[in-house]
């Protein structure tokens, strides 16, 4: 008896872990309908929707669960109370500051410069003695941008600056308050 027990298990134990079987042949639950899915596959036609594609656009008003809603348009108006109302939610610690610097060097420096006086390398280019960037990129050191409130320079950030586009899609929230933190505190008029 025994030695059909020990004979048994080595037989399913052989034949249990077969990968190279591709067909299974008992389901414990194969005559439920869910148990084998008849969904469509994303990118397969569909004769219930309209357009005939499975894959359908997010209803609109959907926000993507990493994006914060941004209340405030792009105008002066909510600049200033973009100002009033958002608090920046980080300490400016040595870390947060490192992680501003690093973002500030990588997306505002090309125009506001390294050092913060709006000097920045694009500032520099001519052709045929012109200048490429003919814009004044604004002076974070000056008095009244380090005077800004914290809100009222991420919503720059966020929505841009008469000239100065929006930097939304590449910097995220976190990220910019860190930059805000960064200049208020390095750039900082001693
Ligand atoms: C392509 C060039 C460019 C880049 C990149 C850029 N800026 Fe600007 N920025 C400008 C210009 C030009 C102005 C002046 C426009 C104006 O009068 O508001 C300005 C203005 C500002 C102001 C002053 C706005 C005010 O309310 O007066 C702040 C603050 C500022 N930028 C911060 C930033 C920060 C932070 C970044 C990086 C995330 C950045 N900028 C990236 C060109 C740029």
């Amino acid at each position: 008896m025994k030695k059909y027990i020990i004979l048994l298990l080595m037989t399913a134990a052989l034949t249990s872990c077969n990968h190279h079987q591709e067909k299974t042949y008992w389901d414990y639950m194969g005559n439920f309908d869910m148990y084998y899915s008849k969904a469509y596959e994303s990118y397969s036609p569909n004769p219930v929707f309209k357009d005939g594609k499975t894959l359908q656009k997010p209803v609109a008003g959907t926000v993507s669960r990493e994006v914060l809603p941004y209340p405030f348009k792009d105008k002066f108006a909510d600049k200033i109370k973009a100002g009033k109302l958002l608090q920046n939610p980080f300490q400016p610690t040595k870390e947060n500051l490192e992680r501003g610097k690093i973002k500030y060097d990588v997306y505002c420096a090309v125009c506001h410069g390294k050092s913060g006086k709006g000097d920045g390398h694009l500032t520099k280019l001519e052709k045929n003695g012109k200048k490429l960037y003919p814009a004044i990129p604004a002076n974070l050191t000056a008095g009244f941008i380090q005077a800004k409130p914290d809100g009222e320079i991420y919503h720059v950030i966020t929505m841009g600056s008469a000239i100065m586009g929006a930097h939304a899609s590449q910097i995220k929230p976190d990220d910019r308050w860190k930059i805000v933190l960064y200049i208020k505190n390095n750039f900082k008029v001693k």
